[in-house]
């Protein structure tokens, strides 16, 4: 490490945050980066844990940032976007990447993603908004086509999307819906078929470079089926990712979801995110945005970049946002270890993550044994406990990230490398990198 110290205060607890903090420190010697609330069990010297600040507490980081010296904070949950972060800190005179509150609406409202999206012409399947369960249900009478019910809220559990295959069931979507909110309020649209495309852009309010691509994989169970979560795993590059798909994804997309921010004079610095559906006839519909980078996507794709990040992020702070951005053309396939049930307990009170409650606390073993020529590792809900085991402490525990020349090569590293690690009611989807 050099005299010359760069320091950034990164504002996630995920395996993204992880993936975040890694890049900042693999693409510049010069860069510490304080990770907050972090992760204790994350062994770096150059990714320094700050348990103290809050996702949510602004208060804490306010503080922090007054008792040390810090180029610039990168804010990266949808938690903390949600509740004003960046406007917070930036009131405070302190340099930030990330949205405004106001642009989180984009992501934290599905309708105003919508609304937004429809305004400046970027194609979306069919929708209505409903508050009140009779005229919800009234409408799923009326029409003739499949839905999919989206509560109109950020969810704990689960994305909130509820992918339906007949009347029958997109009624009781919304009573389940109807018991787990106070407020009724929800988005039923046109459910589409085709291959699902997971799209980033980092932006400057004026400027914007576009990131790899990635297929996010929803649904529990393999063969895509059950429920959908926050994401089992992600591979990139998306299969479909070519100079036409880019093209698509540059006039079609991403330049007008730029202009809107512009026109709307949106704050927004930091990364944009659009989920996409590829229909039959090659078009990409949008159906949903994130204003923050996905959540396995960034384990996939973030060790691929070589540009460096420290510099991106102050050309953003600037507006001048130039750079390309340069990858190592590896794929890479990111497979997610979830708590799942533990063998002791069969009375289905802990179904496991992310089908309901889960008990955490589980040792966890084999992390020093991956072979980082074949895969990358990032910790999501783990920690170190007082005797410094490492231990579960959410659903989505670590992500095992294996690279390779292609998809299958990724694959198979991934999948031989996550074998080493263990903690009671370990579960993943084993075909992560299968179309
Ligand atoms: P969202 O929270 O809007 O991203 O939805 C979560 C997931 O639900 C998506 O990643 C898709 O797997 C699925 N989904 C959402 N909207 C649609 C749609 N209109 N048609 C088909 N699947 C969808
Ligand atoms: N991978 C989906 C998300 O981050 O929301």
């Amino acid at each position: 490490m050099n005299d010359i110290q760069k320091t950034v205060l990164v504002i996630d607890q995920s395996g993204r945050g992880h993936a975040i903090c890694d890049l900042f420190i693999r693409t510049d010697n010069d860069v510490i980066v304080y990770y907050a609330p972090g992760c204790s069990a994350i062994n770096n010297s150059r990714i320094i844990s700050v348990p103290e600040i809050s996702l949510t507490h602004i208060d804490t980081a306010l503080d922090f940032c007054q008792k040390h010296h810090i180029d610039f904070v990168f804010v990266s949950h949808i938690q903390s976007l949600s509740v004003g972060y960046v406007d917070r800190l930036k009131s405070a005179g302190i340099a930030v990447i990330g949205p405004s509150q106001l642009s989180a609406r984009l992501e934290n409202s599905k309708l105003q993603g919508k609304r937004f999206c429809e305004k400046y012409q970027i194609s979306i399947p069919q929708y209505k908004a409903f508050n009140s369960v009779l005229a919800a249900k009234r409408h799923i009478h009326e029409i003739n086509y499949d839905v999919v019910v989206k509560i109109d809220s950020l969810c704990d559990m689960s994305d909130g999307a509820y992918v339906c295959n007949n009347k029958q069931d997109a009624l009781s979507a919304i009573d389940e819906i109807n018991s787990l909110v106070s407020n009724f309020a929800v988005v039923i649209e046109e459910k589409l078929f085709g291959e699902e495309i997971s799209i980033f852009a980092f932006v400057d309010g004026e400027n914007y470079c576009l990131f790899p691509t990635a297929l996010d994989y929803k649904k529990v169970y393999e063969n895509n089926k059950g429920k959908n979560c926050d994401g089992m795993g992600s591979i990139t590059p998306h299969t479909s990712y070519n100079n036409k798909t880019i093209t698509l994804i540059n006039k079609k997309i991403i330049s007008r979801l730029l202009h809107g921010i512009k026109r709307e004079k949106l704050d927004y610095t930091g990364f944009i995110y659009a989920g996409g559906i590829i229909t039959e006839s090659g078009e990409i519909k949008i159906i949903e945005i994130n204003t923050r980078f996905g959540d396995s996507e960034a384990e996939a794709i973030l060790p691929g970049i070589s540009s460096n990040f420290y510099d991106l992020c102050c050309q953003a702070l600037n507006s001048n946002l130039t750079q390309t951005i340069k990858i190592d053309n590896l794929a890479r396939c990111s497979v997610a270890l979830v708590q799942g049930s533990i063998a002791s307990n069969k009375n289905h009170k802990f179904p496991g993550w992310p089908l309901g409650p889960y008990e955490k606390g589980q040792r966890i073993t084999g992390t020093d044994h991956i072979n980082k020529n074949k895969a990358d590792i990032f910790f999501a809900g783990l920690k170190l406990n007082e005797n410094a085991e490492m231990i579960t402490t959410s659903g989505r525990v670590l992500h095992v990230v294996g690279k390779g020349r292609d998809i299958k090569e990724a694959k198979n590293n991934a999948y031989s490398e996550l074998h080493k690690i263990s903690f009671l009611g370990m579960k993943f989807r084993t075909d992560i990198g299968e179309f």
